[in-house]
Order: C-alpha cells, then structure tokens, then sequence
C-alpha cells in the first residue's frame, strides 16, 4: 500500500444553488433539498495574475504517527487547523479509512495556490482534493462518482468539484444516492467569468447556519420547486450553447437564493453596497446590450455596440461572478473599473476540464 498520495482541485461557481439541507436526513450528509448545476472554473492568465484557482493536497497514513494532524501551507509557512476545520476534515477522511480497513493516523498540507486573503478560499476544491488522494493513498481506487460522494461530507459544494466542465449534482435521498455526476465538458460552450472580489475576508456567517435556517423563509419551498425546474431547462441550455437562458436562469436562482436568506430567521445580508453596485451595472450593460441589438434589428442605424450580454451571481458572501461571453471579458473588466472596482480585485475564470486529480508532487 502507497499510504501517501496528492492531488489538485478547483473550486466551482454554482448556477443552481445548494442553500439548505433536506431535514429528513442527518445534516452531517449534507444533502440539499434541491438538485444543483455549477461550472468547475480556473482562473485565465494565472501565470500573469499570481491566481491560480486550484487547491493542491498531500496526505500521508503512517505507524509512525501517534496523531492526525493537519495544516494549511501559505507563503511556505504551515499553520495548524482549526478544531471546527478539523473536524471536516475527518468527515471526509475517517469513512474513507473505515472503507479501506486502515486504522492508521495521518499528516495532511493543503495549500491553495492563490493569496489566502484573497476573497476567493474554497472549502468546494479543500475537500474534492482531500477526497481524491485519501482514497488514492488508501489503495481504494474509488471512481468520481463515489468521491464526490465521500467530499460532500467534508462540503457539500465540494461534490461537484470531483468532475470539471459543467455539473450536476443529484441530491439523492441517502449517502449512496447524492452525488454529482458531469452535464459536458462542452469546451465550446463560450462563456467566461469575471469576478469581482469585493471583500477578501472570511465570510461573515458560514454557509452551515444558512443550510438550518433556510427552511424558516416562507420562500423556501418555492426556491427549491423552481431550482428543480431550472436545473432541467439549464443543462438544456448548456448542451445547445445557449449563453443567454443559461446567464438568465443563472441569475434568476441567485436572486431566489438571496430571497431565502433575507427571509430567513434570523435573517441573512451577504451583498454590501459594491455588489449592489456591480449588480446594477451588469442589469443596465445587458439592457444596453439588448436594446442596441433591437435598433439594428430593427435597421435603425447605431453609431457604435452598446452594452456587453452579461449576467451575475453572487454565493453566501458579497463578491459577484459575472458571466460573460469569452470576447467580452475585458469589455465586462471596463466596466467594472468604471464604477471602481481595481484590476487588482477582478479575477477572470473560465470553465476547467478537470475537477480534482491525483499529481506526483508532494507537499511534504
Ligand atoms: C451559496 O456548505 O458547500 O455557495 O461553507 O464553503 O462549505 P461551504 O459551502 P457549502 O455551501 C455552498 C453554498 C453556496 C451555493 C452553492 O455553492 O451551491
């Protein structure tokens, strides 16, 4: 038995979202109430921008260890896990030991190959890339889809960073039957991110109080009626490269999402002015957009392309994804300069090919 092993993931922007959990099962399953669709994503230029959105993670299982231990390595330097990180950590890793017969302590790095305080951590590719060389160094062999089973205990977001591309994550009724599966890996679907970071700190109420209290809005139940709805009708628009209801519906589930939590008790604020400003911004470039389009439609003369066709969402935090067609990627960065947002606090993504993989090169 090899009993050491690495691996990278990326982190995944949903489209569909997982907010709450299905009460009628343990929480610590973290199965939602609704099924998800996200976009696994890299950072563009990463050599250029010094952000390469990938979390890289190496685990070891030895005799000679009289303790686990886990540490997260930033600027070469390694600091210990919190008790509440810790404690995720071995909800992905103790299943997998139990699985694989192996009562064998651990020593476990992740480092996230971006500025920590960067706005951008993710516990979605953390635990992917735990899942994926536990079971590797365990011997296991484990395919994608019974991985992305063993991440969702660590988080749940983190089952769909098990494929690249495109994903949807079934929420199942049972650990055996929530797991994300891959919609495509369409590389020619043209779409891109920019993001926005409009606050690098932590966020101010972990998504964990937000998956209990989801269920005290009124308007739970009909977010979690329509994000059924919209995951069929988006992956549809995924496979017939249909930016424009893909940007729609992706849109639509975010304001759904942020409804719940306003509404919830207590209630939750994730967006700060910047993102109301960003918001704003991207409504009126897209009204622009399609208003120009008319007119020409329409053989009134223009003088020049207005707008940009652009759509946003925004997760448990203020900073804002907004997608865009690849060749608008800079008209969008523009934009967001215009109304103050700094180069240096734009991130541009795009889809991965993959989500998490099993590498050679060893933290420590
Ligand atoms: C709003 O419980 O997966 O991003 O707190 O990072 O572990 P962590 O997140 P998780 O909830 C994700 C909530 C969301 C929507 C989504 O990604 O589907």
């Amino acid at each position: 038995m090899k009993l050491k092993s690495s691996a990278v993931a990326h982190p995944n922007i949903a489209l569909i979202k997982y907010w709450g959990r299905a009460v009628d099962h343990p929480s610590y399953l973290n199965i939602p109430t609704n099924d998800t669709v996200s976009m696994t994503k890299e950072s563009i230029e990463s050599s250029k921008t010094g952000i390469d959105l990938i979390t890289h993670t190496t685990i070891e299982f030895s005799e000679n260890f009289s303790k686990d231990t886990a540490f997260l390595k930033t600027n070469n330097e390694l600091s210990v896990f919190d008790q509440s990180q810790m404690k995720r950590i071995l909800a992905v890793v103790n299943p997998l030991k139990e699985l694989a017969n192996v009562d064998l302590h651990f020593k476990m790095v992740s480092e996230n190959k971006f500025p920590t305080a960067a706005g951008l951590a993710s516990s979605a590719s953390a635990f992917a890339a735990l899942a994926t060389c536990t079971s590797n160094a365990l011997n296991l062999g484990l395919d994608n889809t019974e991985l992305s089973k063993y991440a969702r205990l660590g988080s749940g977001s983190a089952a769909r960073s098990i494929h690249g591309g495109f994903v949807w994550w079934k929420k199942g009724n049972s650990h055996d039957t929530s797991y994300a599966e891959q919609i495509c890996a369409c590389n020619e679907f043209n779409i891109a991110a920019v993001i926005a970071v409009i606050n690098r700190e932590e966020k101010e109420v972990i998504s964990n109080v937000g998956h209990d209290s989801a269920h005290s809005s009124v308007f739970n139940p009909i977010k979690i009626k329509e994000s059924e709805r919209q995951c069929v009708e988006i992956r549809e628009a995924i496979m017939n490269d249909d930016f424009t209801t893909v940007g729609k519906i992706t849109e639509k589930n975010c304001l759904y999402m942020h409804s719940v939590m306003m509404t919830s008790d207590p209630p939750l604020f994730y967006w700060n002015p910047n993102t109301l400003r960003v918001m704003k911004r991207v409504t009126k470039l897209r009204y622009q957009y399609f208003q120009t389009a008319k007119l020409l439609k329409e053989g009134v003369k223009q003088k020049e392309k207005e707008g940009i066709e652009c759509y946003f969402t925004v997760d448990a935090g203020p900073n804002i994804h907004c997608f865009c067609r690849t060749e608008d990627i800079e008209g969008v960065q523009g934009f967001l300069g215009d109304i103050g947002i700094p180069e240096s606090d734009i991130v541009k993504v795009k889809q991965a090919d993959y989500g998490s993989k099993i590498i050679e090169d060893h933290l420590f």
